[in-house]
């Protein structure tokens, strides 16, 4: 079982759009996936369709109460399952803010889940905040979607080190496997300029014993298309809105890439899924500082 993180604290790079298709295509192609909406605005929760209603239980009771996470696990295509967010979940952050091992409590909450999963898909709100940690405890990989545009890659250098801390103080299994280009403008230079800053970035780290010295890019990207953006509002995928778009057919390719890597580490190593924690304080203060590095600039 993979457990995966899509996170991007910068708003609007493609997280969503690559949480639910990609768990969507993964799905189609026979694999259990479930998709845990850790956002408050519910955006996969509504691109499939759930969430039009006013009260439902959401993954909201599962941080800030005694529900059981398997409570709110909703199957909502074929080996498709869903837990939903809710607007409430927006006060989670300030009703958890005096609360011990804050950052565990899905971790904890998953322990106590017995149903089987090939992929485990969590998509995060645009912050580095206690959602997105909680995440982040509970995953074991994370991918990265970058949108290739300038100020994409601006506050990466954050959340690299974000990243860093937790692996180092709350989840020594976490690793970046990943990045995505989403909203990808094929054939424009900046794009691919963008791409090359970055891969010559994590490249600077292959063979050290850095983090990020296994850090890949998947072939695979997601072209800017107009169906994607369509398809939530339609409360579907984009296999079940426009199957044979562009959209659909980058996200179908995306999947066979993520069950491509799924052989090569089952392979390589076999997957832990136990949850191993060095401490757990919370280090908030850690995560405030932003110096971004000039390796983001072009030098020309
Ligand atoms: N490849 C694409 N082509 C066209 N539109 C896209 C594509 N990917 C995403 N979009 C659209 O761009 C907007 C932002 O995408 P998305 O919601 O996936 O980003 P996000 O990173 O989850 O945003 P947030 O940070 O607010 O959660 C949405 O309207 C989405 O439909
Ligand atoms: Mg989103």
């Amino acid at each position: 079982m993979r457990k995966i993180a899509v996170i991007n604290q910068k708003g609007g790079v493609g997280k969503t759009t690559t949480a639910v298709n990609l768990s969507a295509a993964l799905a189609e192609q026979g694999k259990r996936v479930w998709l845990i909406d850790l956002d408050p605005q519910a955006h996969a929760s509504l691109h499939l369709g759930f969430g039009m209603q006013e009260e439902y239980l959401s993954v909201y009771d599962v941080l800030t109460d005694e529900t059981p996470l398997a409570n709110v696990c909703h199957q909502v295509e074929d080996n498709l399952w869903l837990t939903p967010s809710h607007i409430d979940l927006a006060a989670a952050e300030m009703e958890l803010s005096g609360a011990v091992g804050r950052e565990i409590i899905l971790r904890d909450k998953m322990a106590d889940v017995h149903q089987e999963f090939d992929y485990i898909i969590f998509d995060c709100p645009p912050s580095l905040g206690v959602l997105t940690l909680n995440a982040l405890t509970t995953a074991d990989e994370i991918y990265l979607p970058l949108q290739p545009h300038f100020l994409a890659l601006h506050g990466l250098s954050k959340l690299l080190r974000t990243i860093e801390l937790v692996a180092r103080r709350l989840n020594s299994n976490l690793r970046l496997t990943s990045l995505v280009y989403c909203l990808f403008d094929t054939g424009t230079r900046l794009a691919n300029e963008i791409v090359g800053d970055v891969e010559y970035f994590f490249a600077q780290h292959q063979g050290s014993d850095s983090m990020w010295a296994e850090v890949t890019s998947f072939d695979t990207r997601i072209r800017r298309n107009i169906r994607l953006a369509e398809a939530p509002s339609y409360g579907q995928s984009i296999f079940q809105y426009a199957g044979d778009s562009n959209g659909a057919q980058d996200y179908r390719s995306l999947a066979m890439e993520v069950m491509k890597q799924t052989q090569q580490l089952s392979r390589s190593a076999p997957m832990s899924s136990a949850t191993q924690t060095d401490g757990e304080d919370s280090e908030a203060q850690d995560f405030s500082a932003d110096q971004d590095q000039p390796w983001l600039y072009h030098s020309r």
